[in-house]
């Protein structure tokens, strides 16, 4: 079967690997569509843990279930599924254990015709998503509605601002807050990006590229209870400002790096939080579907290419102009 391989430091290729054989417990998928995540080229490049050459990478995947290896579980063959990307998440719903990972690095991941994982990872995909939606959904899905809903307690009603709209997380929050009823705003370093945030509903955006007076944006929207953000670096200090009393930055990554101070003072006399989240529990990529379903989301896929395409494919996570999910069909 065709899969992409991590062969040495910064070198990804298609090879041709055998389909993985089964054992108790598994199933085997024969993958339709797979998606590319920023986590997929922090590995080739080398800036991540447990890096092991000559593994498939891939979080994101949707397929149908080609075969099973107990007898008891021969109903899902036929089935069209997608893949839980959590390995090992363990018993505390509030954090992930210290077996922890996430499918693709150092667990053979998605990106091949065929993957072999526990029955347990598979869920039905949602009937209104075809394949290549669904495989956008995984790890975005989940680390966009836990960041929102169990770190950010978001309401009905709140103000959120979601920070690079064209992100692959970001573009999730952006749909679950909405459907949640809050009032969203983005940033974005494009505006073509942010015109179309706002044909899809945002309440307002600013293009983090130019200079932004953050105190004109508190005055003029109330400012906000939820900041979520996966940027980082100096820009932290003026959602402090933004942020009404009690209010919450929640990150789940730090893509520009670390900010050079963080405004302690404002932080304590506003009484406000900054939290970091990472993936989701078992029960919060269950609740997340359930979510997409009830309120008929769809991802935002920036591209469909072919699975051939997928090395060369890897710089265009970082492009400017992408929006959402680069898909790949099997
Ligand atoms: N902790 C976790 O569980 C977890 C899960 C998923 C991802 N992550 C991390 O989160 C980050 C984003 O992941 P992703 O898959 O969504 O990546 P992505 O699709 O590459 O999106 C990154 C987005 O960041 C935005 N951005 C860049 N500079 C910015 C700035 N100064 N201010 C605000 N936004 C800025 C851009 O938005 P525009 O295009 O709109 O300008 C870009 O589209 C990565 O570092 C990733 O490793 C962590």
């Amino acid at each position: 079967m065709k899969s992409l391989v991590l062969s040495s430091p910064g070198q990804i290729e298609l090879k041709d690997l055998p389909i993985p054989t089964l054992s108790p417990g598994k199933v085997l998928v024969k993958m339709k569509a797979v998606a590319l995540n920023r986590r997929d080229d922090w590995i080739r490049e080398g800036k991540y843990p447990n890096i092991k050459f000559g593994g498939i990478l891939g979080s994101d995947g949707a397929g149908v279930v080609e075969q099973v290896f107990d007898e008891a579980d021969k109903s899902w063959v036929g089935s069209e599924v997608i893949i839980n990307p959590n390995i090992d998440w363990g018993p505390d719903p509030e954090v992930q254990s210290s077996k922890y990972s996430v499918l693709g690095m150092p667990v053979n991941g998605t990106f091949a015709e065929y993957i072999s994982v526990s029955l347990d990872r598979i869920h039905r995909k949602p009937a209104h998503l075809d394949f290549l939606q669904a495989a956008a959904l995984p790890l975005g899905g989940l680390t966009a509605y836990r960041a929102l809903f169990r770190k950010g307690g978001l309401r009905t009603g709140q103000n959120v601002l979601i920070t690079g709209f064209g992100g692959g997380v970001a573009q999730f929050a952006f749909l679950f807050a909405k459907a949640a009823g809050a009032n969203v705003y983005v940033s974005s370093g494009s505006d073509e990006k942010i015109e179309k945030a706002l044909k899809l509903g945002a309440k307002g955006a600013y293009n983090y590229r130019r200079q932004v007076n953050f105190e004109e944006l508190w005055k003029t929207k109330g400012g906000f209870d939820l900041v979520i953000d996966s940027a980082g670096g100096d820009q932290l200090n003026n959602f402090i400002k933004v942020l009404r009393p009690l209010g919450k930055i929640v990150f789940y990554g730090a893509t520009n790096g670390l900010p050079a101070k963080i405004d302690l003072y404002r932080m304590f006399w506003n009484q406000l939080s900054l939290i970091g989240t990472t993936m989701g529990n078992d029960q919060e990529f269950v609740d997340m579907i359930a979510f997409v379903e009830k309120h008929q989301l769809r991802p935002m896929v920036d591209s469909i290419r072919p699975f051939s395409k997928i090395a060369e494919s890897f710089p265009d996570i970082t492009r400017p102009n992408k929006v959402g999910k680069i898909v790949f069909q099997i």
